[in-house]
């Protein structure tokens, strides 16, 4: 929407330093006429009688009679009037236009962003703009910086989250084809593998709203007592199987009986979950996995970690591992099916608890991930 001439803000700037430069110099004009005429009312009555003598005698004398004092006081005022009024208005002119300029700049910049073009920017550097004007401009385009890249991150997730589920739908629909065509065998191993894909699937649409509801704040924990060394025992043993199968040795080395902790005992399994789903994906047949839970005196709570003597994290991948669809080497970890959403989860559930998480890469080799978790309140 184009601005017309009198809804911009220069124009109205303008305007009134104007009629601030008009004014002013009327008032000044007026009141010392008042206090001129006034004073001279006051002279002493022989002065004032001594000034119209001689103003009559230069009368009869035909003298072009110069106006009385009072008027040549007025004429002088008059004209200084004038002259500022001038000035002024010159003034008034040039630096409100100057000074409007940041605020149009900003407005002109915000209706582009509005309309979809969101690299429009405001110069910092424009002249003679400093102070608050100065921290405006550079206010908005942090502002319109944060939102570009939002936006980007957006467009970046939802192709994802497409190319993520456009690749168990494809190896579905390419095998139901071949059941119709009579190319495949209808059979329980079929099924099997259908039923892979499909839990794939489950998974990754669970994975995408668990995130967009910690996105929304809407995500919620169920807080209970909980002994976290009996609970990641468990979780434990529970991966045994899938440990065994890739001749992975898996050991809990933690406490059983830590002091209980307000916790969502779902959501911390979650969390073990997917950090011991990562260690076993991402260590080699032969390899070592220890999992703890132990109570921390310094800042009180319990950290659960998870080391093993796996691949690695690439140092330059270390800050990313935690963000959305973060694969390190994509092919790799596509090739063992990951879609990167795994450590994002354990961040907003370890946040969710008023927790942190960390990672580190071990000197003897491996990675380690560590999540503390404050002792919680119970619920009110
Ligand atoms: N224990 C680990 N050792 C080495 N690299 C790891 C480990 N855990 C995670 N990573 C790296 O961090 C990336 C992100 O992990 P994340 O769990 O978020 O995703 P994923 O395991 O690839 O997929 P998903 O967990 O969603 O199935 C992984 O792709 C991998 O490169
Ligand atoms: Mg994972």
């Amino acid at each position: 929407m184009r601005r017309g001439f009198f809804q911009r803000i220069g124009t109205w700037l303008v305007l009134s330093m104007m009629v601030v430069a008009v004014v002013g110099p009327i008032a000044t004009f007026t009141i010392n006429s008042l206090i001129i005429r006034y004073q001279f009312e006051r002279l002493p009555p022989e002065l004032r009688q001594r000034l119209e003598e001689r103003r009559l005698s230069r009368e009869r004398r035909g003298d072009p009679a110069p106006n009385n004092f009072a008027s040549a006081l007025e004429r002088s005022t008059l004209f200084a009037a004038l002259g500022s009024t001038a000035l002024g208005l010159t003034l008034a002119f040039l630096l409100s236009r100057r000074l409007a300029r940041p605020y149009e700049l900003v407005g002109a910049a915000a209706r582009r962003i509005a309309q979809g073009e969101l690299g429009a920017r405001v110069p910092e550097d424009l002249p003679y703009v400093g102070g608050e004007a100065a921290t405006l401009v550079h206010d908005f385009n942090r502002m319109a910086q944060t939102l570009e890249a939002s936006e980007a991150e957006r467009r970046r997730l939802m192709a994802d989250i497409a190319h993520d589920l456009r690749t168990p739908l494809s190896i579905l629909q390419a095998r139901l084809d071949g059941f119709m065509d009579g190319v495949l065998p209808l059979n329980m191993d079929e099924v099997k593998r259908l039923s892979q894909q499909t839990t794939l699937l489950t998974r990754l649409v669970e994975d995408v709203r668990v995130l967009s509801l910690a996105d929304a704040g809407r995500l919620t924990v169920d807080l209970d007592q909980v002994n976290l060394g009996a609970l990641v025992e468990d979780m434990v043993s529970s991966f045994e199987d899938r440990a065994a199968a890739k001749r992975i040795e898996l050991n809990f080395l933690g406490e059983v009986d830590l002091p209980p902790v307000y916790a969502d005992a779902d959501r911390v399994a979650q969390i073990i979950s997917n950090l011991l789903d990562n260690a076993i994906r991402y260590t080699p047949g032969g390899g070592r996995i220890d999992c703890r839970a132990e109570w921390v005196e310094d800042s009180p709570g319990v950290c659960l970690s998870v080391s093993d003597t796996g691949i690695g994290i690439a140092p330059e991948a270390l800050p990313h591992i935690f963000d959305r669809f973060y694969r390190e080497h994509s092919a790799r970890s596509q090739a063992s099916g990951g879609s990167g959403l795994g450590l994002a989860i354990v961040k907003a559930l370890t946040e969710l608890h008023g927790g942190r998480v960390r990672a580190r890469n071990l000197e003897e080799g491996g990675a380690r991930f560590e999540v503390w978790l404050p002792p919680g309140q119970a619920p009110s």
